[in-house]
């Protein structure tokens, strides 16, 4: 299993997306999974039951597929907040490479300003927030991560070139891959 962590907005679902197309292998989002299971979105699961209770089903959730994916090889793009507990970590680390999509706390507010879903930008400043999540969070993103990919200003394609090349290196993919069909 190959993870993306990162903060919100910083593509890690785009990104993941493409890379499971380019590899072959099966793409999941633990948001999409969650908000599947809950059969409500996130935001409405945060206003009627609290953060608590979505970072228990979050662990649960991740847990599962990490599992599932000794099977079958997959892409998993993770919440933001994923990595704030230790438990999660570890499971991310031992299920195999772990990449981090590193976005400025600028970058982050100008690409989410109109962002109505993710209940922690809600309300308030929204760069002051995620300036303050980014110093929380970038040294557990770093901790857990295996390869860190500043987005920067690059496209989308260029990220996932420059992601494959760097899996392919370290021989954690295969090089000979047959091309998607478009
Ligand atoms: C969260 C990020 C969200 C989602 C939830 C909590 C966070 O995912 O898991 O709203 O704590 O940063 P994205 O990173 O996809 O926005």
């Amino acid at each position: 299993m190959i993870s993306l962590v990162g903060m919100p907005g910083s593509g890690k679902s785009t990104i993941g997306r493409q890379l499971a197309r380019e590899l072959g292998w099966r793409f999941v989002d633990t948001d999409g999974e969650i908000e599947r299971r809950l059969g409500e979105s996130i935001r409405v699961h945060f206003e009627r039951m609290g953060e608590g209770s979505f970072r228990a089903i979050e662990s649960a959730t991740l847990a599962e597929l990490a599992q599932a994916a000794g099977a079958a090889p997959l892409v998993m793009a993770t919440g933001g907040g994923v990595v704030l507990r230790e438990a999660n970590r570890a499971v991310l680390r031992a299920a195999g490479p772990v990449v981090y999509l590193r976005s400025s706390p600028e970058d982050l507010a100008r690409r989410l300003r109109n962002d109505q879903q993710r209940p922690l930008l809600q309300g308030g400043d929204p760069l002051t927030r995620l300036r303050n999540l980014y110093r929380e969070r970038d040294p557990l993103y770093r901790e857990v991560a295996s390869y860190t990919l500043d987005t920067g200003r690059s496209s989308v394609p260029t990220l996932v070139r420059l992601l494959l090349s760097q899996l392919e290196l370290a021989g954690l993919v295969p090089a000979d891959r047959a091309p998607p069909r478009r």
